[in-house]
């Protein structure tokens, strides 16, 4: 706790990224300590296991939300040693400073841990089996977590959506794509997700915070569809009616990674205790695209 704002002190790792964008936003009851390796933040590298142990010690953070990560899912699997350093290492390094200076850490972690055989949307209760190097450093991340720390959160998101002009993502990507004139666009119908608004993500790691209902929760926007499905309502939010969108085969776009046939998840143990705020990501995706993605693109009512 910060004596001076009487707000619990939270440190943020890997701020300065696409759900690091919401952390001012959503996080006004916390006295924030924001870090980065770029200007603009507190330098911190949590592969320096030194480093983080010092900077917690000096902070004192009542809550550590790590959100660094290698998170170039291709690039991962072409340098494998760098994935492992960011996210295993990294995240071990973060827990041992939080084991060592008590704060609660909240991992965010991802639905690449699971495999793609399920029919149904993963719960918390199946078991991980990545498809590819991201998926297997994220999950070793996990359970670093669950060996060194007893008060944390581990938090598995899906396909991410947000940033604004920090979106390096699908749907920034796409966004682009269409205001450039590209047309037909080819995209992948035959994967599927849950997509996962950064800003609900940090709502509702907010109202969880409160619980103390420590573990492991999935944390997506409600239902699950394709890329596809993504690419045609963001188009249709823009109203860039005259884009032509068709699908295609994952074999169309070879890919250094392999991806899961479906990484959909369903968020059972937040609907069991009551505390599933996450909305449908129709709904989710209406919101980023015409308050945020249409600005960003110059794109007028
Ligand atoms: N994006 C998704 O689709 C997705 C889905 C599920 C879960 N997640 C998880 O959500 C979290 C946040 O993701 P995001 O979308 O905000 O990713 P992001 O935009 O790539 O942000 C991650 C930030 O961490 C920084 N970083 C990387 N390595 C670091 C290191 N060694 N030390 C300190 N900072 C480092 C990155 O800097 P550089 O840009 O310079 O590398 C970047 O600023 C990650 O843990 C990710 O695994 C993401």
């Amino acid at each position: 706790m910060n004596p001076r704002t009487k707000k619990p002190r939270m440190v943020v790792t890997g701020a300065g990224g696409m759900v690091g964008s919401y952390v001012n936003g959503i996080f006004k009851n916390h006295d924030l300590v924001l870090t980065d390796r770029i200007e603009g933040f507190d330098y911190l590298d949590v592969r320096d296991p030194s480093a983080v142990m010092n900077f917690m010690e000096t902070n004192q953070p009542d809550v550590v939300l790590h959100l660094a990560a290698a998170t170039d899912v291709d690039g991962c699997e072409v340098e494998p040693d760098l994935a492992f350093h960011a996210n295993a290492i990294g995240t071990q390094n973060v827990a041992l400073a939080c084991q060592a200076h008590g704060g609660i850490l909240v991992y965010v972690s991802t639905a690449g841990v699971f495999g793609g055989g399920n029919p149904d949307p993963y719960t918390e209760f199946d078991t991980p089996e990545p498809a590819n190097v991201y998926g297997r450093s994220k999950l070793a991340g996990e359970v670093t977590v669950e060996r060194l720390l007893q008060r944390y959160y581990i938090v598995r998101a899906g396909w991410m959506i947000g940033g604004g002009h920090r979106d390096k993502k699908f749907v920034g990507k796409i966004g682009q794509l269409m205001t450039t004139g590209t047309s037909p666009l080819r995209v992948v119908s035959d994967k599927e997700g849950s997509p996962t608004y950064a800003k609900d993500l940090l709502a509702c790691i907010n109202r969880l915070l409160d619980t103390g209902y420590f573990g492991l929760y999935h944390m997506a926007n409600q239902g699950r569809c394709s890329r596809y499905d993504v690419a045609l309502e963001t188009r249709d939010l823009l109203g860039l009616s005259e884009v032509k969108i068709e699908p295609v085969s994952s074999a169309s776009f070879p890919l250094p990674a392999p991806r899961a046939r479906s990484e959909a998840m369903r968020n059972l143990k937040l609907e069991l205790l009551g505390l599933n705020i996450m909305r449908p990501w129709r709904e989710a995706l209406r919101d980023y695209v015409i308050k945020e993605l249409a600005p960003v693109l110059d794109i007028k009512d």
